[in-house]
């Protein structure tokens, strides 16, 4: 409990938000403390969740994802309105909507369940609508109210992360999958009942890098997004977040140089980081990422070697044990090292 209670003092949920929310959510949804708790836990993980993902979709990325909520913060130190920040506000908030929204299919809660709402109608031609499809609107509601309340504020700032947080929860939406059954006489698939399934949480963590890669910036005053103004009397900044740009990720500010240290921004650049070379892997990003993390950042690619002890020549004997030796083998490893050195191209 300790970890998750850290979760949610870093993203600014503690206490007196805590008790805020807490009353709103009990009166339309819960029963008492307990069941607030239950909610709680779950969004956190959910919340966690959400940076694993993108720990894994930035791995090979020069930015990488904080490595715990802890950093989630961008409320109080870090108020950073990049394309980054608006990534990690999509992701976190899609991972609460879907951690919640399984949870429910999977009779986690009393007061939630599938949803059966359109079971028996007409979904299309050949198919009714049956089953058990994720209720995907509880997740959101939820999300909604856990995320969204943390902002706030009511800047530029604010509206970026509550738009980035909408588009993360529209991306669960976005990447669900129907799921049919057959039915008819000896299987011939005649009448189908479909139910809505969320994906794999990955697809929806590769759908929200795909809207990363193409983030809108709005561009704002300079000034006013500084000091961090009040919106409020102002038509301006609610009018870039368009209607019809409510599934994009948007941001304000350019991304800083990743490649180098900045320790006002709490970040370490690439030397140092690890990077894969002549893999045939088929991974996105794996390929290039020595010259990415390394080469176009100024630094070498340096390689080091080291030997591992290894199972092999392995021999089945009758009957019934399988006899190896074991081999040496060398492993090469590549890092970014230190700046190229200018001065010996002489
Ligand atoms: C919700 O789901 C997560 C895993 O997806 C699980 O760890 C957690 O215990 C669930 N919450 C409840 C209240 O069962
Ligand atoms: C560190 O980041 C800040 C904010 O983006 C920037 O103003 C500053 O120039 C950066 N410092 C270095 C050394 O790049």
């Amino acid at each position: 409990m300790g970890d998750l209670f850290m979760i949610w003092v870093a993203m600014g949920i503690c206490c007196a938000t805590l008790s805020a929310s807490a009353w709103s959510v009990s009166n339309f949804l819960m029963t008492g403390p307990q069941a607030y708790l239950t909610y709680t836990t779950s969004v956190a993980l959910g919340a966690q969740s959400g940076i694993e993902e993108c720990k894994f979709q930035f791995v090979w990325e020069r930015w990488n994802c904080p490595e715990n909520a802890l950093q989630l913060s961008t409320h109080n130190r870090l108020r950073s309105a990049t394309r980054e920040t608006s990534f990690i506000h999509a992701i976190s908030s899609a991972g609460v909507m879907y951690t919640i929204t399984k949870n429910c299919s999977m009779g986690d809660f009393e007061n939630c369940g599938c949803d059966e709402s359109k079971n028996g109608k007409t979904g299309g031609p050949g198919w009714i609508w049956g089953g058990c499809s994720d209720n995907v609107e509880f997740g959101e509601r939820i999300s909604k109210l856990f995320v969204d309340s943390l902002e706030k504020g009511k800047d530029t700032r604010a509206l970026m992360n509550l738009h980035n947080n909408r588009a993360g929860r529209l991306a669960v939406r976005a990447t669900m999958k129907r799921t049919c059954k057959c039915h008819g006489i000896s299987g011939s698939c005649s009448v189908q009942t479909c139910w809505l399934q969320l994906a794999d949480f990955r697809e929806t963590g590769d759908y929200l890098k795909a809207k990363y890669d193409r983030a809108l910036k709005i561009e704002m005053d300079k000034r006013q997004l500084r000091t961090g103004n009040s919106a409020e009397g102002r038509r301006a900044p609610t009018e870039p977040f368009l209607p019809s740009a409510e599934a994009e990720l948007v941001f304000l500010e350019e991304s800083p140089d990743y490649c180098v240290h900045n320790s006002s921004l709490s970040f370490r650049g690439t030397e140092g980081r690890e990077c894969l070379q002549k893999r045939p892997g088929p991974a996105r990003g794996e390929q290039r990422s020595c010259r990415h993390l390394c080469t176009e950042c100024g630094l070498q690619v340096e390689e080091r070697r080291s030997e591992v002890t290894r199972s092999c020549h392995c021999k089945f004997q009758w009957c019934c044990t399988v006899k190896c030796d074991q081999c040496r083998q060398v492993v090469s490893k590549y890092f970014c090292t230190g700046p190229q050195a200018k001065g010996r191209a002489q």
